[in-house]
């Protein structure tokens, strides 16, 4: 008797995020690689499933509205003749409109999901340019609430409210979905997920990336640097999808450690719909995302599954017979370990 080659079947590597298809959860996140039109299609040649763009910043937009007002008073002001000296406001092309010219731009370019990407906490006149992405045709909108909780004066409540009135609001003006992107530093994570998808995100994008000031003590000047990510920093967002997965009614993404098909691979078992990459591919470049495909189709044959559907969440919090693990029994057996393979 012969013995018959065994056939596998085909990985279905398809998913949904943000109610988009995707054709595999591999998304580039937001950052220089999706700025220019050229590395967007060499992203899109590699195998992306969609691009997150370069966000479009509250201060950014404000601080132009805020010189475009002082330069049209100047104009009010002076006299027909000096007014020739001041640039005309017709010809200049503010930020904003560059980044709306880059939506368009990268829609026309590529056939793959677009995503638009504001940054900013407060609720100002900035928001109304979700409509504007929308209308410059992004398929969805990333809302990246990166802040800082500086002010002595304000508690974590107040944060919280203001985040969730910023959600709501830009989720009225939209009829694209939503993604909010958040940082890990809250007292009750879960918590204030939750309430973000009660306002209306579509999916949360776990997690915002921190970069530290530093001090240089011979100039005595605070200094900032930007050191790419390792696949070790996976742990954060990997733990809070695990623990979110299968309890929200959202659509998860991983940011922050992914590099290799292995690393996409733990955040579909924690539940994430997708997986995202800035870091590995400033390093590797766009054709990475071919390899991190590759490596992921490998893992999943070998590991038996035939799906993205069928492995998300399989070792998220409510699947795994240990949900403590996610918890503080984690760090307790993780000191005890180290402490007992160090003697
Ligand atoms: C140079 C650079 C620029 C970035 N610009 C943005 C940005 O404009 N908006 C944003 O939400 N995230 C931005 N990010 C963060 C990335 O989207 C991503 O969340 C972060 O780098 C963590 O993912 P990684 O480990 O794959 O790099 C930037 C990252 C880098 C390295």
């Amino acid at each position: 008797m012969t013995a018959e080659a065994t056939v596998l079947p085909e990985f279905d590597l398809s998913t949904t995020y943000l109610g988009l298809p995707l054709r595999t959860p591999l998304v580039a996140s937001s950052g220089p690689l999706t700025a220019r039109i050229d590395s967007l299609r060499a992203l899109e040649q590699a195998g992306i499933a969609a691009v997150v763009l370069p966000s479009l910043f509250e201060e950014q937009v404000d601080h132009e509205e805020m010189q475009a007002d002082q330069m049209g008073d100047l104009h009010a002001d002076s006299n027909p003749e000096a007014t020739g000296y001041f640039p005309d406001l017709a010809d200049y092309e503010s930020v904003a409109d560059r980044y709306l010219r880059h939506v368009d731009e990268a829609k026309k370019a590529l056939s793959i999901p677009v995503v638009a990407s504001l940054n900013g906490v407060t609720s100002g006149g900035w928001v109304r340019y979700a409509r504007l992405l929308e209308l410059a045709g992004a398929d969805a909108i990333e809302l990246n609430l990166y802040g800082v909780a500086a002010d002595l004066d304000v508690t974590g409540r107040e944060i919280e409210d203001d985040q969730v009135e910023l959600v709501a609001l830009v989720k009225a003006s939209l009829s694209i979905p939503l993604a909010v992107k958040i940082g890990p530093h809250y007292s009750a994570l879960g918590h204030q997920a939750a309430r973000i998808i009660d306002a209306g995100a579509d999916g949360l994008v776990l997690f915002n990336r921190f970069y530290q000031p530093d001090i240089d003590p011979r100039t005595r000047k605070v200094t900032s640097a930007l050191e790419l990510s390792s696949s070790a920093e996976l742990r954060l967002p990997l733990r809070w999808t695990a623990i979110l997965s299968g309890r929200v009614e959202a659509s998860l993404a991983v940011t922050t450690g992914v590099h290799t098909g292995a690393d996409a691979a733990r955040c579909l078992l924690a539940g994430a719909d997708v997986a995202m990459m800035t870091s590995s591919l400033l390093v590797n470049g766009a054709e990475h995302v071919a390899t991190v495909e590759q490596e992921l189709v490998a893992w999943a044959a070998e590991s038996g599954y035939e799906s993205v559907a069928q492995l998300r969440g399989s070792v998220s919090q409510r699947h795994v017979a240990d949900p403590a693990a996610f918890e503080r029994a984690n760090y307790m057996s993780t000191l005890t370990a180290f402490t007992n393979s160090f003697h």
